[in-house]
């Protein structure tokens, strides 16, 4: 191979119950995983039916599948599931078991405006996401995911000394003083779901938003790291993974979610290598 010659990255899906796929895995294969689970609702969503809200179901169901994402994480490597609040304390429980209370590194709120609210007390507007390391030398690219909360007008104004310098400079007793206009991330996203009208949208029950999971791939992945996940549903993350340039491994085991899955993924374009099994 020249030094210029790209490398093939691959997209790997299969529809099947995650477990058997997480069991074929080797050991120490993934860079991230990120998945957004089973919540827990009871609920039949059309597409597929979710877990009831008992403990010991909860349980029966993530303990085995937990101790396998364990074993195929590399060292180095992170975890992002997300779910709310009706599973998120048991979740934790058997994540500190499997992954150890030291590798807890983030419980990550994502606050949302949709419609629907309750009369009778807090209306519910935020998942959780539970982000755990395989150890302490896990990647976090601080840059990649700072957030800014200046105005689109102030950016603009001092778009060339953003560019430049990476600053924008405030006037105070006539002496100038750079401040950067980026922060690191806070464990909170307000961002909203996505409309149903949204061009994102394609007809998927729980799929979420492309620059949600985005900000936990830039954070916890490098271009050509595997990332995997195994709840995909309507494909977010395999859509976001090819866009972020990283390999992506993902099942589900309902049979339309891989046909979505396949069809927003644009299959023809050189240097990627697709597998639907
Ligand atoms: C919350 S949805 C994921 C939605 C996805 N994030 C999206 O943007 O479209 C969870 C998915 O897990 C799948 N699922 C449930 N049990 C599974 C299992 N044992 N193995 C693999 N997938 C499973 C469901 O079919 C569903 O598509």
């Amino acid at each position: 191979m020249t030094q210029n010659a790209q490398v093939q990255k691959s997209i790997q899906i299969s529809c099947e119950d995650n477990l058997l796929l997480l069991k074929r895995q080797q050991d120490a294969s993934v860079d991230l995983i990120y998945s957004d689970i089973l919540y827990g609702t009871g609920r039949n969503f059309g597409e597929y039916q979710d877990l009831k809200p008992k403990r010991d179901v909860i349980e029966r169901h993530y303990l085995p599948r937990l101790i396998e994402m364990k074993r195929v994480l590399k060292q180095n490597g992170s975890i992002y599931l997300q779910m709310d609040t009706r599973i998120n304390h048991w979740m934790r429980i058997l994540m500190d078991k499997v992954f150890g209370y030291d590798n807890f590194q983030n419980e990550i709120v994502w606050a949302y405006r949709t419609q629907g609210f309750s009369k009778s007390k807090w209306s519910e507007k935020h998942d959780v996401v539970l982000f755990y390391s395989k150890s302490k030398a896990f990647k976090f690219n601080l840059e990649d995911v700072r957030e800014t909360e200046i105005s689109e007008s102030t950016q603009k104004r001092w778009h060339k000394e953003i560019k430049e310098f990476g600053m924008i400079p405030t006037k105070k007793n006539g002496k100038t003083y750079w401040n950067s206009p980026y922060s690191p991330p806070r464990d909170w996203i307000d961002m909203n779901a996505l409309p149903q009208a949204h061009t994102e949208r394609n007809g998927y029950p729980t799929q979420k938003p492309k620059e949600l999971i985005k900000r936990f791939v830039l954070a916890s992945s490098n271009e050509g790291d595997v990332v995997a996940d195994y709840y995909l549903g309507s494909g977010t993350t395999a859509e976001v993974c090819k866009e972020l340039n990283r390999n992506f491994i993902g099942c589900d085991i309902n049979p339309r979610a891989i046909e979505i899955t396949k069809n927003r993924l644009d299959r023809d374009e050189s240097g990627w290598a697709f597998s639907f099994l």
